[in-house]
């Protein structure tokens, strides 16, 4: 049985995150959660903190446009100890690519090693094309820098090796060159050389 804590965090982000086409819908918070509960498997890590935050870490997502705060206010209502509140809170703050911060513990490293590699492999190309679409952007362009292809370089080619935990890296080798062939063929069929 499911801590109250989880349960309620876990209705919350399914209204929040309903509709959601850029890349963070439910199912992504229900991997990234089921990514970190294997990365931390056998580690003396706090289970519930680690659940928590891998549920709330894209409520406050810069690109969603939503309120600052709102992740604290529901903590605010949650059962649980101030410390672990405020290790949710770091957790989330420290696992947003574009702040580029270093993980303060075992479990802030694991959550961004589990999102990071739900952004690459074939997951991470979906997810890439879905949120391109959702902007509006270009699969693919001379010199635009927002096209899809274009966040590869920018992003998802680099991830692999940033992983922090053993286990993470193991995965991202496999998931980063399935990336790697997906693009020689997608480029190879733009220039036309398959045929
Ligand atoms: P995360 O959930 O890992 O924090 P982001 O919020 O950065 O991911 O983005 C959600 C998804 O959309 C990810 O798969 C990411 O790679 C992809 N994405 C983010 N920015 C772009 C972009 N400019 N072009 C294409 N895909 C993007
Ligand atoms: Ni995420």
């Amino acid at each position: 049985m499911s801590h109250p804590a989880v349960l309620e965090t876990e209705r919350y982000v399914t209204k929040l995150h309903a509709g959601d086409h850029t890349g963070h819908d439910m199912a992504h918070l229900d991997r990234v959660r089921r990514l970190a509960m294997h990365l931390a498997e056998g580690e003396a890590v706090d289970g519930l903190a680690l659940t928590l935050a891998a549920l709330l870490h894209d409520v406050e997502d810069e690109k969603l446009g939503r309120d600052k705060g709102l992740v604290a206010r529901h903590l605010d209502t949650l059962p649980i100890d101030p410390e672990q509140r405020a290790h949710v809170l770091r957790m989330i703050e420290e696992s947003s690519f574009s702040k580029g911060r270093s993980p303060s513990s075992r479990e802030s490293a694991i959550l961004q090693d589990a999102d990071r590699l739900d952004a690459i492999g074939a997951i991470g190309i979906a997810r890439t094309f879905q949120f391109a679409g959702a902007r509006g952007n270009s699969l693919h362009g001379e010199g635009d820098p927002k096209s899809a292809i274009a966040h590869f370089e920018e992003k998802l080619l680099r991830l692999a090796n940033q992983m922090h935990t053993k286990r993470a890296r193991r995965i991202a080798r496999e998931r980063h060159a399935f990336m790697v062939s997906f693009l020689d063929r997608f480029e190879a069929e733009w220039t036309g050389q398959d045929i």
